[in-house]
């Protein structure tokens, strides 16, 4: 008989007929009624079992997290809270759990706790939500992009280049760690190792992405990226995934509204087919949010602020006017800031940022023109020779979303720049010759999906949106 799924059987309205399904067990209380999931969504169907004509052996084997395989008919529920529900006529075992060794309970369990546990935490209402969530998400991103004429680009993972001149890569190398060989300067001798150079997991596909918008025009690349950077934050994961747009002939307006109208796109389509998911993650957070003291409660719910964000315009500042509000606001002249904002041209700290979203503008923030000294090499030099086309989208809860500019496209002065960082000219010739053959404007930006996956979800640290996190000390399962 046709399997059919939970999901399938919750909105069927064939009353009376046999049904198949198979799934695993959450509850089974009073001898009787098993809560059965099978991850098509986060509702559970009630499968009631005929106790006094079942095998009291069998009785003791639906357990928690048991696979089972279950036929029976499709019935109008006497119970509360459910449209339907299965009158068990067959059950099978189809995997025993052994309720003494599951480590999950039908309880409440800490987030640090199903951590150390994620192979089995996503047999939890939260991060089946949270991963049916991020599985929309990922739609949504490729969507949007095939239906407003970009290209899929797969960028290499494994890269000579560093894109962010910030040195926190990973190295790639087959050497025997401890016999790698040393050259005359006694250094080691990367000629030898497998690609005949020193190469590292990639921080970003845009160096390459960027050769390909100036052929297709139109390019987005959706993919593992890896930072060896130290920060044992609730934001940051040592490998997290990418989606990075590369537009040819777009300015930095062109780019920061790309950036907005995408952003919101995704989060319409996972607003209109995450429903139930998205309910129970918004109630979530509502408790959560109660045990916090009044004064750092959001204001919003979950899915009132998704739709706050997907249908309200996002505020555009430049860096200079940010400066002035953050030198003047009172949390600066109260010395509250761990970093006091004092001189133009401080790199801004994900304090600085989150008092700009959540307490002055109190909406995603579009910070653009930044000081040249504080960004990347590739970034379009602005005329007063001072800030460059930079862009970062912030959001509440978040900090830095999305981080973009528009490329310096002008060849003497990319030069000038790479020179002045000591950037290898002879490393990057293939990147110049972009600037050297048909040259043009263009912008792209990067957003790092699993801040997006946090700020749809509501979860508050990044280790929860992602299935197996990176992070230093941490490369467990
Ligand atoms: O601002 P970033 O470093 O920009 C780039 O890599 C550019 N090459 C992008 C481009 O213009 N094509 O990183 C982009 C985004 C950040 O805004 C942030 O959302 C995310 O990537 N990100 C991280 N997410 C999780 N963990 C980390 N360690 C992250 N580092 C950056
Ligand atoms: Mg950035």
């Amino acid at each position: 008989m046709k399997r059919s799924s939970v999901k399938e059987l919750l909105h069927s309205d064939k009353f009376l007929q046999e049904v198949h399904v198979k799934g695993w067990v959450r509850t089974f209380r009073s001898n009787r009624f098993i809560a059965l999931n099978d991850g098509s969504t986060i509702n559970n169907i009630q499968c009631v079992v005929d106790f006094e004509n079942t095998e009291e052996e069998l009785l003791k084997r639906i357990t928690t997290s048991a696979a089972v395989s279950i036929t029976g008919t499709l019935t109008e529920s006497q119970g509360k809270g459910q449209s339907v529900e299965i009158t068990v006529t067959k059950l099978e075992i189809l995997g025993d759990s052994n309720p003494d060794e599951y480590p999950i309970q039908p309880k409440k369990h800490s987030l640090e706790f199903l951590r150390e546990n994620a192979h089995l935490r996503i047999r939890t209402n939260t991060f089946s939500a949270v991963m049916r969530v991020r599985s929309a998400l990922s739609f949504g991103v490729h969507k949007y992009f095939q239906e407003n004429g970009f290209n899929y680009v797969n960028t290499p993972i494994i890269t000579g280049s560093d894109a962010e001149g910030a040195g926190e890569m990973f190295h790639v190398s087959n050497f025997d760690t401890n016999k790698a060989p040393l050259n005359e300067a006694g250094e080691i001798d990367y000629t030898q190792d497998f690609f005949g150079k020193e190469t590292n997991l990639t921080v970003s596909g845009q160096l390459e992405a960027e050769t390909y918008a100036m052929a297709l025009g139109k390019v987005y690349t959706f993919g593992p990226t890896f930072r060896a950077e130290n920060s044992n934050t609730t934001r940051h994961l040592a490998e997290f995934w990418m989606i990075e747009p590369e537009v040819a002939f777009n300015d930095l307006d062109a780019n920061m509204d790309l950036s907005e109208d995408f952003i919101k796109s995704v989060l319409g389509y996972v607003l209109e087919n995450c429903k139930d998911d998205l309910a129970f993650l918004d109630n979530r957070l509502t408790q959560e949010e109660k045990t916090k003291p009044q004064a750092e409660r959001s204001e919003m719910g979950l899915i009132e602020k998704l739709n706050f964000v997907a249908n309200n315009n996002f505020k555009r500042v430049s860096y200079t006017e940010a400066f002035e509000i953050l030198r003047n606001c009172k949390p600066n002249k109260k010395k509250k800031f761990q970093f006091p904002i004092t001189e133009w041209g401080v790199d801004l700290q994900s304090e600085h940022e989150r008092y700009l979203v959540e307490k002055h503008f109190k909406c995603p923030v579009i910070l653009f023109d930044y000081p040249a000294t504080i960004k990347a090499f590739y970034m379009r030099l602005n005329d007063d020779g001072k800030t460059v086309r930079a862009m970062d989208v912030l959001f509440p809860g978040i900090g830095e979303m999305v981080g973009g500019s528009q490329r310096e496209e002008r060849l003497d002065v990319l030069k000038a720049k790479m020179a002045d960082l000591n950037i290898d000219e002879e490393e990057l010739w293939w990147y110049l010759d972009t600037r050297k053959f048909g040259t043009a404007v263009h912008s792209g930006f990067g957003l790092g999906f699993e801040r997006l996956v946090l700020f749809t979800t509501g979860m508050s640290n990044i280790r929860d949106v992602i299935p197996f996190p990176r992070t230093p000390q941490n490369a467990e399962f």
